[in-house]
């Protein structure tokens, strides 16, 4: 027996359980320019209210406050942290007159360095107040260091293991990155991976929120927006309550320029730029302490209260100010009205009400509009809650109020304790966020639809998106006769095996060129490889296979396919305009890779796979089926672009209508049907069949024929020798096989010859080449006219035979099912132009609309982008078969037979024994695993668990090894395992994705994580 392969289960429904029951939870806040430290313990929580203890950070005044500035000072060696906040501050003050201070670090406001400096690597490095630098790593961890330490003061009745940390950060350091950053910073200051949580300000008060709320009125299922009113950026977000405890992101996070910018600016305006650049260069630390008491002057101001604003002015500034107004001789960037509202009275300069009123106005504006601005896309939002520093502002909150007067807002403003209390509510267990998933958020989405015939690649960007999903960039391909939106699937690689000659109409026309000096021996030339991943169920795929060239010699598949898309996505990004180039972070683009929705799961991995060797990040990857992807393409096409026999469209069909798709393409034809749902979603009702006798099969057909006619020694010798003339036998083909059936046509399909073929034919058999017929069971339908060979449309025809009686067959059966009610065919894929496949459809079924979009081929290209877009648009699968794994059953004696019986260190066991997770035909909704099941161990020594998976047509298989196949495995490790028979896995499988994904935690170490499961040999 394999070791390593046991375990028995359990099963438990529902997401997986907490390990552990944190008895404190840790709030570390970092704002923008401040920072908190709060906890509270489980007793506190459970009182109903959330009571949190704050650190109270002492002001050089003496006065508490909870907010310290995210100021540090450390030590010369840049080592040891000496000094945070208030104190760092003020430790400082005396280094400076002593003039020691340069010795030392200082950094101000870490947040706002950390976000102007970050990039996604670790050598990311912070400048001190004196141009020193210390990596940004270093100063983070020392300053969550002094956090842990601060904590561990002031609960020391507390065990480390006992606490949570919960970490709140600025919406901007998720959107650059930084998150993985805190999390190492506080892994280097030694909190248990396991005891921490890395979560945004927004995400912290949204769960605040809806706890305060859900006390006065239950909110699940409601959408709310909230907004991060902050000085630097306005963050908006929309996010639905869907339990209590989780709220789950709507909207991906959007960030603005904040008012406190705007606010800044206009105080200096006020009183005179340039004399308050000049001051703040003198004496900068006067500068700063004058502006914030006007921020806070600004905080307490109402317009229609306040009377008169009045500011105490440090002297030389005041000086400058007074003789300005005496001699009515302004600075050069303010207006004289401004002076009017200005007067000085002793030390102070007092402002009227209406002059502050308009200096705080443009801010609270410019917050309002982009407030607006984001409830124009959140129609279906009907509480707006605000907080952040800025929302403390009155006049802001009258405004937000007065504009959004029939909506419901709330403002926590005044409660900077909000995020504290929602990093709380994490930490103890009780809330959780369910984040959209960022990689599908990329500003563009570039999609590659490798075809068996023709390849191509498309990008659209996302905003562009929202307002036509169909708008997509892609490229014009020159055949030398016309220009089309893909490219055939062939590719020329160098006599190293290693180097991409060219791809395409370009590699057939370099390959022709070689051939005709003879030179084309030495190159690689593959065309039409995608079929040699096309497995059946239980066939394994070989990650080493190769591919025979068009002259028999050999190159790894995966090689061969990591080019080709490494070609179209090279090929992609050069076309990108500089202008995306500036703004777009390449690494960012999200990629959409289509596969046809019949292959197995080990083809989908290789080409996964060969997207990775090919430069694409594996979470950047997207792996779409084609016919969801054209169906999703014509749900979003305008009604003009489709032709039907009664003028019904896919996007004009309503709510709970089912159609089927028939994605007919070169390689394989691929059958589903699908059920308009709401919000223009679509869910599978019948899950794929179909195969692989695609519009090549009439090739092969074709080639056949001709392959008896003139002998395949013959016809190999040509391949070989002449191949510039076989290439063009092909590319007429490919034209003439467009024609056959067209009304346009005559009957006949006539083909020009090579000479070069007649004569090797003439030179090999010894014949006149009119013979060819002599001994051929179609010499009726045949005749050659010298150069020229001419088929009757009734032998041309029956090359299609096999396909469409096939494919009109699959049909009929899918149609007949009990569960489908099919009103419509969609027929997409290059082939489903064909005249003779429509007819066979249209007249096959009647009374059921058959709609063929304008452009068949290109529907999968431009469908990959709106998946990629949003991945969540196909909300339901349906199971193709019954999946589960081996496992192991106690053994009884009667029921299980004796030649499964052996012992384990659990006792007499059955094995093979099936244990189902999902059954064929199930719908199952996208993105929840479908079962989560526990595993344990049934030898001591395992030092891991394998699990193998098998799929079957059976709904209820009993062992494995009867009629189920093993489609793959993955192992878990168990670390430092005891032995104990015990220890569990909790393993959770999501079939409804368009690949199979496992994730498993172990209960014992609390490590939770996605297993990758090898589909391949
Ligand atoms: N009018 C037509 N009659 C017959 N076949 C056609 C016609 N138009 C296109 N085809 C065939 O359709 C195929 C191209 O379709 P498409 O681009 O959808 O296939 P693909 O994406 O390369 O293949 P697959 O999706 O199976 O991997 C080619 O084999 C082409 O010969
Ligand atoms: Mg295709």
């Amino acid at each position: 027996m394999e070791k390593g392969k046991q375990f028995e289960q359990h099963t438990k429904q529902g997401g997986p359980p907490r390990l552990t029951q944190p008895l404190i939870a840790v709030a570390i806040e970092f704002n923008m320019e401040t920072s908190r430290l709060a906890f509270c313990t489980r007793d506190d929580y459970n009182e109903g209210r959330i009571r949190i203890k704050c650190k109270q950070w002492s002001k050089c005044d003496n006065l508490l406050t909870i907010s310290a500035p995210s100021t540090v000072i450390i030590t010369p060696d840049g080592k040891t942290l000496h000094g945070y906040g208030y104190d760092a501050e003020s430790f400082y003050d005396d280094l400076e007159l002593e003039n020691e201070h340069v010795q030392y670090y200082i950094f101000k406001n870490i947040s706002i360095k950390l976000v102007k400096s970050f990039k996604e690597t670790n050598d990311v490095h912070l400048i001190d107040e004196n141009g020193k630098t210390l990596p940004a790593l270093t100063v983070f961890t020392l300053v969550i260091k002094f956090f842990k330490t601060e904590i561990q003061r002031h609960c020391e009745q507390y065990l480390e293991e006992d606490k949570y940390y919960v970490i709140i950060v600025p919406e901007k350091f998720q959107e650059i990155g930084a998150i993985d950053f805190i999390r190492t910073a506080a892994l280097e200051a030694e909190i248990n991976v396991k005891q921490l949580a890395v979560v945004t300000e927004i995400d912290a008060v949204s769960l605040f929120h809806q706890k305060e709320t859900h006390n006065q009125k239950s909110i699940i299922g409601k959408k709310f927006m909230i907004v991060n009113a902050g000085s630097y950026f306005t963050t908006f977000v929309v996010h639905e309550s869907t339990d209590l405890g989780i709220v789950k992101e709507s909207t991906a996070v959007e960030i603005k320029e904040g008012g406190g910018k705007v606010l800044k600016k206009a105080f200096k305006k006020l009183f005179g730029q340039d004399r308050c650049m000049k001051f703040k260069s003198e004496s900068k630390r006067e500068w700063l302490q004058l502006k914030n008491k006007f921020l806070q002057k600004a905080f307490l101001f109402y317009p229609l209260t306040t009377s008169i604003v009045r500011m105490k002015f440090p002297s030389p500034l005041l000086q400058d100010l007074k003789k300005d107004l005496r001699s009515k001789k302004f600075s050069s960037t303010q207006k004289s009205e401004t002076f009017k509202g200005i007067s000085v009275s002793s030390d102070k300069v007092c402002v009227t009400t209406e002059l502050m009123q308009t200096t705080i106005d443009p801010s609270v504006q410019r917050v309002i509009y982009d407030i607006n601005q984001a409830m124009l896309t959140s129609a279906d939002v009907d509480t707006v809650v605000v907080f952040g520093e800025f929302a403390k502002l009155p006049m802001l909150k009258n405004g937000v109020n007065k504009t959004l007067f029939n909506k419901d807002v709330v403002f926590y403003g005044d409660d900077i304790e909000a995020a504290l209390k929602g990093a709380v509510i994490i930490g103890l267990g009780f809330g959780q966020i369910e984040k959209i998933d960022m990689a599908h958020n990329s500003a563009i989405v570039a999609a590659i639809d490798f075809g068996t015939t023709f390849s191509g690649w498309a990008y659209s960007l996302r905003a562009n998106f929202d307002s036509d999903r169909t708008k997509a960039v892609t490229k014009h391909w020159n055949s030398g006769s016309c220009q089309t939106e893909k490219t055939p699937t062939c590719i020329l690689i160098g006599p190293d095996g290693k180097t991409v000659e060219a791809f395409g109409y370009e590699a057939e026309e370099k390959y022709q060129e070689l051939a005709a000096k003879e030179k084309h021996k030495d190159f690689y030339y593959f065309k039409r490889f995608k079929m040699s991943l096309n497995i059946k169920l239980g066939e394994k795929l070989d990650r080493n296979i190769t591919l025979e060239d068009a002259m028999n010699r050999p190159l790894r598949a995966m090689d061969v396919f990591a080019m080709s898309i490494k070609f179209l996505k090279d090929d992609m990004l050069g076309f990108l305009p500089n202008k995306h180039i500036g703004y777009i972070n390449l690494d960012d683009i999200h990629w959409v890779l289509t596969v046809p929705a019949i292959w197995t799961d080990g083809s989908k991995q290789f080409m996964r796979e060969a997207a990775i060797m090919a430069g694409i990040k594996t979470k950047r990857l997207t792996i779409a089926l084609e016919p969801e992807a054209a169906s999703m393409f014509c749900r979003n096409l305008p009604i003009q672009a489709t032709t039907s026999n009664t003028g019904v469209t896919i996007s004009s069909l309503s709510t709970g209508t089912q159609y089927l798709v028939l994605d007919a393409g070169g390689g394989t034809i691929d059958i589903t049907v699908h059920e308009v749902d709401n919000d223009n979603n679509i869910k599978e009702i019948h899950a794929s069949s179909g195969g692989g006798w695609g519009s090549t099969i009439v090739d092969k057909q074709f080639e056949r024929l001709l392959v008896t006619l003139v002998s395949s020694d013959v016809y190999e010798q040509f391949k070989r020798h002449n191949a510039d003339d076989w290439l063009d036998i092909w590319r007429d083909f490919e034209v003439k096989k467009r024609q056959i059936s067209s009304p346009f046509s005559d009957s006949q399909l006539r083909m020009r010859i090579p000479s070069l073929l007649i004569q090797r034919y003439v030179l090999v058999t010894k014949e006149e080449f009119a013979n060819v017929l002599k001994n051929s069971k179609n010499s009726n339908d045949i005749e050659i006219v010298r150069d020229k060979i001419n088929f009757s449309s009734e032998l041309a025809r029956s090359w299609f035979k096999t396909s469409v009686d096939k494919t009109v067959h699959m049909i009929k059966d899918i149609i007949a099912k009990r569960h489908v009610n099919v009103s419509a065919i969609l027929m997409v894929g290059g082939f489903s132009e064909s005249l003779i496949l429509q007819n066979a459809v249209k007249s096959g079924f009647n009374g059921i609309d058959v709609i063929v979009p304008d452009e068949t081929s290109g529907c999968v290209l431009k469908g990959a982008l709106i998946f990629g877009h949003l991945p969540k648009v196909v909300t339901e699968r349906v199971l193709k078969y019954t999946y589960g794994i081996e496992t192991f059953d106690m053994f009884v004696p009667g029921r299980h037979p004796l030649s499964k019986r052996i012992i384990t260190d659990k006792g007499t066991v059955c094995q093979k024994v099936f244990s189902k997770h999902a059954e064929v035909d199930q719908k199952v909704k996208v993105g929840e695993p479908q079962v989560w099941r526990t595993y344990s161990p049934q030898f001591k020594s395992q030092k891991q668990m394998s699990f193998s998976v098998f799929a079957s047509d059976r709904p209820n298989p009993i062992y494995t090894d009867e009629g189920c196949s093993l489609i793959g495995n993955l192992q878990i490790d168990l670390e430092d395992h005891n032995g104990a028979l015990d220890r569990e896995v909790l393993v959770a499988f999501t079939f409804s994705g368009t690949e199979i994904v496992v994730e498993a935690k172990d209960m014992k170490t609390g490590n939770q994580s996605i297993v990758a499961v090898d589909f391949l040999e």
